[in-house]
């Protein structure tokens, strides 16, 4: 998620996200994936301004890069760059509804012109060698695509095929429609294909994603907004983190930030993780906005130590 899982908050899911169950020897999210990065600025003179958002540490593996962009030639060349970057594995963005992506040809605009988004994927997997290309999109434009986008996509045999379960014109307005990702697991075995079908849109708890994949049959399910504030979501714990907890952990993954990105990334970038972090319980609201005015960790820090004094 763009301004949302960079390498500081990945390092924080990850570690937060560790099973606590013994049973389950490795816990946490099974793939992460980078904020979308665009090919034709990569493959530019102003690549180095975007390598920010291609940093990740070990910890985060099995980490995926997700690139956007609408020229073949730049996605082969991009995924090259990728695969020498140590990815396990590089995405294409075919959903995004905002409308500068769009203008491009990109995102969720490619569901418009099917035959491109296959050269796209083919160049990707021409660069990318053995290295897993995948595909993140919706069910369609502006109605349920499914019937003809699917195989399309299909046709190129990308290792995974991530489906939010609502068209680009529904935006996130609407609840996601997961009767569709069980018709998009059908097309897939109708067509006897090896593509991993993963589910995607509102998943809050790990439960309530191992119900839809079970009802749904897909492969796996991919949270977003879910880790919002929460980066125990993956670590099946049942008791509720306390405030101490949440702050620890604000304080942890601010100072990452700033660590990783001083002088890169835009420090308001954390305010977005302190409004979910900040929640549910006496005082919040107030100390949600004492936090929107800290400009760096020392700010911040003090601002928790003179609430809690
Ligand atoms: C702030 C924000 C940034 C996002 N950035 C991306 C992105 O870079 N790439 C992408 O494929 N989807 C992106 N998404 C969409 C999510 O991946 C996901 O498809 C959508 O939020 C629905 O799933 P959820 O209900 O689990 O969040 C973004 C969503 C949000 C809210």
């Amino acid at each position: 998620m763009a301004d949302v899982t960079d390498a500081a908050f990945r390092r924080i899911v990850a570690k937060y996200g560790k099973s606590t169950r013994p049973e389950d020897w490795r816990g946490g999210p099974d793939v992460l994936w980078t904020e979308f990065v665009a090919c034709d600025g990569l493959m530019s003179v102003g690549r180095e301004h975007l390598m920010h958002n291609l940093s990740y540490t070990e910890e985060e593996r099995p980490i995926v890069a997700q690139v956007f962009g609408a020229h073949p030639e730049n996605f082969e060349k991009t995924a090259r760059f990728i695969r020498e970057l140590g990815f396990d594995g590089i995405d294409i963005n075919m959903g995004c509804p905002e409308r500068n992506i769009q203008k491009q040809g990109a995102g969720a605009s490619l569901i418009k012109t099917p035959k491109l988004a296959q050269e796209i994927i083919l160049a990707t997997m021409k660069g990318a060698g053995d290295m897993p290309v995948s595909v993140k999109t919706r069910i369609g434009y502006n109605k349920n695509e499914l019937e003809t986008w699917l195989p399309a996509l299909l046709e190129t045999k990308p290792a995974a095929i991530t489906l939010h379960a609502r068209t680009k014109k529904e935006m996130s307005d609407v609840p996601a429609r997961w009767e569709h990702i069980a018709r998009a697991v059908e097309i897939r075995n109708e067509l006897k294909s090896d593509t991993l079908i993963i589910g995607n849109g509102d998943i809050k708890t790990l439960e309530e994603g191992r119900q839809k994949a079970k009802e749904t049959g897909c492969d796996g399910i991919m949270i977003g907004r879910g880790i919002f504030g929460n980066p125990w979501l993956f670590s099946d714990r049942k008791e509720e983190p306390t405030r101490e907890e949440k702050f620890k952990v604000l304080l942890e993954h601010t100072y990452l930030f700033e660590e990783f990105f001083q002088g890169t990334k835009n420090f308001a970038i954390m305010k977005k993780h302190y409004k979910a972090y900040v929640e549910g319980f006496p005082g919040a609201k107030e100390l949600r906005i004492k936090l929107m005015e800290a400009e760096n960790g020392r700010e911040v820090e003090r601002i928790i130590l003179s609430f809690t004094r």
